[in-house]
């Protein structure tokens, strides 16, 4: 399969356009599947504290005859470490438990505006890049109103956003915001975790017409997006069948008609009131 391309982040990080989320990947078949997708040309791959895998997905990248240094590793630090030693303290722990040198790309989870340390939080993260213990920072979650603080407050732009996005949420405004700064957006929860998105006619039209699956057409969508989807899979033929997505492309009406699926987000999890620690 060839390989997945970059875009370039704000702080001149090489960054795939498709991903790996490692959400409920654990233990041995954890370990096996991360690798798996690594043999499949996988290079960005996406944890997190909360997610209690970080020491498989450092085991994962020791298991793997690709170097390290072609892969981009992605933790969060929660919401019970924000403030700027507990952050500190935070990434120490996921660098000790992943038993790696260097975290590729840090973000805060959840921005829990009822704390309010958001911002304390970053101020760690500038310090931890300087001191090249993180390569990239950005966000996740993060609302037009808190980037425009962060940046405000500390004049450092976040590499990414990493936010819920599937044809079901598009985010077309944050989406404009995002390029308008210079963010990359990421996808979670890109194929809307597999509820009846799939099902969706115009998918299954679209897959038809370019002899694809539905899953590759939603793949696609976020691709010509502009925005770094990380679907999850624990199965090695439908995480090659994800990051096959590089060899058609839709027109713009196609793009339009599937941002026109639009109803809102999965659990209504909004960023201003929805909090995880
Ligand atoms: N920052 C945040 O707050 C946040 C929140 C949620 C998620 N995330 C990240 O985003 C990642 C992806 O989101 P997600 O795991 O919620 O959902 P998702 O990637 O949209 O969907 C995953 C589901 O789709 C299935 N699937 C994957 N490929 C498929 C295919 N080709 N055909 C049919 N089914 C397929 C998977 O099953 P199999 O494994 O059996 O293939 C799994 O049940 C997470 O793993 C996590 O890393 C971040």
């Amino acid at each position: 399969m060839p390989s997945i391309p970059t875009v370039t982040l704000n702080d001149g990080i090489a960054f795939p356009e498709l991903g790996l989320g490692t959400y409920g990947l654990r233990g041995a078949e954890g370990v096996e599947s991360i690798v798996a997708a690594i043999d499949s040309g996988y290079r960005l791959l996406d944890t997190a504290v909360n997610y209690e895998n970080e020491r498989e997905v450092g085991d994962a990248v020791r298991a793997s005859p690709v170097d390290r240094a072609e892969l981009i590793v992605t933790t969060k630090i929660p919401g019970r470490h924000h403030g700027y030693d507990d952050a500190i303290e935070s990434t120490n722990g996921s660098l000790a438990v992943m038993g790696l040198d260097w975290i590729d790309l840090s973000l805060i989870h959840w921005p829990n505006p009822s704390v309010d340390k958001y911002v304390d939080t970053w101020r760690a993260m500038i310090d931890l890049r300087e001191r090249q213990q993180l390569r990239s920072i950005g966000v996740s979650n993060f609302t037009e109103a808190m980037l425009t603080r962060l940046i405000d407050e500390t004049g450092v732009t976040p590499a990414v956003n990493q936010v819920e996005l599937h044809p079901y949420f598009p985010q077309a405004e944050l989406r404009a915001f995002h390029a308008e700064h210079g963010i990359r957006t990421e996808s979670w929860s890109p194929l809307a975790r597999r509820s009846e998105l799939l099902q969706e006619q115009v998918l299954q039209e679209l897959a038809e017409i370019y002899g694809v699956t539905p899953t590759q057409i939603v793949l696609r969508w976020h691709v010509q997006l502009g925005s770094t989807p990380i679907p999850k899979s624990a199965d090695p033929d439908r995480q090659r069948e994800n990051a096959d997505v590089f060899g058609f492309a839709l027109t713009d009406d196609e793009v339009g008609v599937i941002s026109g699926l639009e109803r809102g987000r999965l659990w209504g999890a909004h960023p201003d009131t929805h909090e995880e620690m």
